[in-house]
């Protein structure tokens, strides 16, 4: 239903970095980003899979000498078909801070028809809140947080994630 935008995405090239929608055969290096990098939590080889073959207009890879160095899970939460959840962003380690998150953010807020962004971080990610911080920036969008998974929903000891809400996205 909000696909006709998404279906005109087109890749973007900056500084020979490519970011495009991912292809199912991508899922396994995304999956390998995510597991080299060790701060996230590893899903299974299955959901990034699944991820790029039934939401890919809401996903991004980058990727730099032909090799997917970063990506962004996300879609688009049933009850908030205009907003965008981002469950993962990742980049790999010897290409951070030369701004490839902030770019496939870029690049998913360019070509799909969201008017907010979603992501849940932990306190401590300090890296995540400034991209996020970051974006809101450039957009002059308030960013707000709220309770979001708190701790004791986890099973596992996880610490609470809370959720920030950036909006309005012009
Ligand atoms: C979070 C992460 C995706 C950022 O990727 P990145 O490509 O290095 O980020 P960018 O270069 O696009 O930076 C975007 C903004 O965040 C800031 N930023 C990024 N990393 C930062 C850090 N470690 N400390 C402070 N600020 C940071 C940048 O300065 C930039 O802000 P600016 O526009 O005001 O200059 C990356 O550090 C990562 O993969 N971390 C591990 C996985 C993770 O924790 N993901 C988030 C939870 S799902």
């Amino acid at each position: 239903m909000h696909s006709a935008r998404a279906h005109m995405s087109r890749p973007s090239e900056t500084h020979q970095l490519v970011i495009r929608e991912p292809r199912p055969s991508d899922g396994a290096h995304m999956w390998t980003v995510a597991k080299d990098g060790g701060e996230l939590d590893l899903n299974s080889s299955y959901a990034y899979l699944m991820m790029t073959r039934d939401f890919s207009t809401t996903c991004r890879v980058a990727l730099s000498d032909n090799e997917i160095v970063g990506y962004v899970l996300g879609y688009r939460p049933p009850e908030r078909p205009t907003h965008l959840f981002v469950w993962q962003v990742a980049v790999r380690d010897d290409q951070r801070g030369r701004g490839v998150a902030a770019h496939m953010l870029e690049h998913l807020i360019a070509t799909s028809d969201v008017d907010a962004l979603e992501a849940t971080v932990e306190e401590t990610n300090g890296a995540s809140r400034a991209l996020f911080a970051s974006i809101a920036r450039k957009h002059r969008a308030e960013l707000t947080w709220s309770e979001g998974i708190p701790a004791e929903h986890f099973p596992d000891g996880h610490a609470g994630e809370p959720m920030l809400q950036i909006q309005p996205l012009r």
